[in-house]
């Protein structure tokens, strides 16, 4: 990737993940490869600065700046900042989902849903595996995978999140809670998202 401007480097990227798509398909395998090459952002983070994109204020838990959405509503980039400790608990995003670190580090715990899905409310899940996300690092989730997310570093996390749709498109997604398994939906539509310093 020899784009050296923020929008070249963001254009770039979403070009390549593209043709990845066009080529492949949405699979486990080429979600793999989409992941490969968003880790490559990670050598262009200095474009994506904190005067630009600044970590959330006072009190703030995080902060989420919309980088690109294709007027389809495909393709929704951001940028996402999350002080230490705060993160989400295990839910799903109903789209493909790539994350790649820049900065700070976020625990990923994995789960898989174990029940039937035939009590309206109730879900059992259990955990499958867990990641930490740090500088360099990606992961890919498809449509069903769940995860939950805390960030452990001392500092807040400053990440690059790709999804097949954009948030406010996710409706049905779900949130799940571990231990007592209810489940319930989240629009995400509810996230405040800061579209004042969209690149594309
Ligand atoms: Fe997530």
């Amino acid at each position: 990737m020899n784009a050296s401007t923020l929008e070249h480097t963001v254009e770039d990227f979403l070009d390549r993940v593209r043709s990845i798509e066009t080529d492949q398909g949405i699979n486990r395998g080429s979600l793999d490869a989409i992941g490969e090459l968003a880790a490559g952002l990670a050598q262009h983070k200095d474009l994506f600065d904190k005067e630009r994109f600044p970590p959330p204020g006072d009190g703030g838990r995080s902060a989420l700046y919309l980088l690109n959405e294709d007027d389809d509503h495909g393709y929704a980039m951001y940028l996402v900042c999350t002080q230490p400790g705060n993160g989400a608990p295990p839910h799903d995003h109903t789209t493909w989902a790539v994350i790649v670190g820049f900065e700070g580090d976020e625990e990923n715990v994995l789960w898989e849903r174990i029940d039937d899905g035939s009590a309206p409310g109730r879900a059992e899940i259990r955990e499958t595996g867990r990641v930490v996300l740090r500088e360099g690092d990606s992961i890919a989730f498809g449509p069903d995978d769940i995860h939950s997310i805390k960030t452990v570093s001392e500092g807040s996390t400053r990440h690059i999140h790709l999804y097949g749709k954009c948030f406010d498109q996710q409706t049905e997604r779900v949130f799940f809670n571990a231990e007592k398994g209810p489940v319930k939906n989240m629009p995400s539509g509810l996230l405040p998202i800061d579209v004042s310093r969209r690149v594309l």
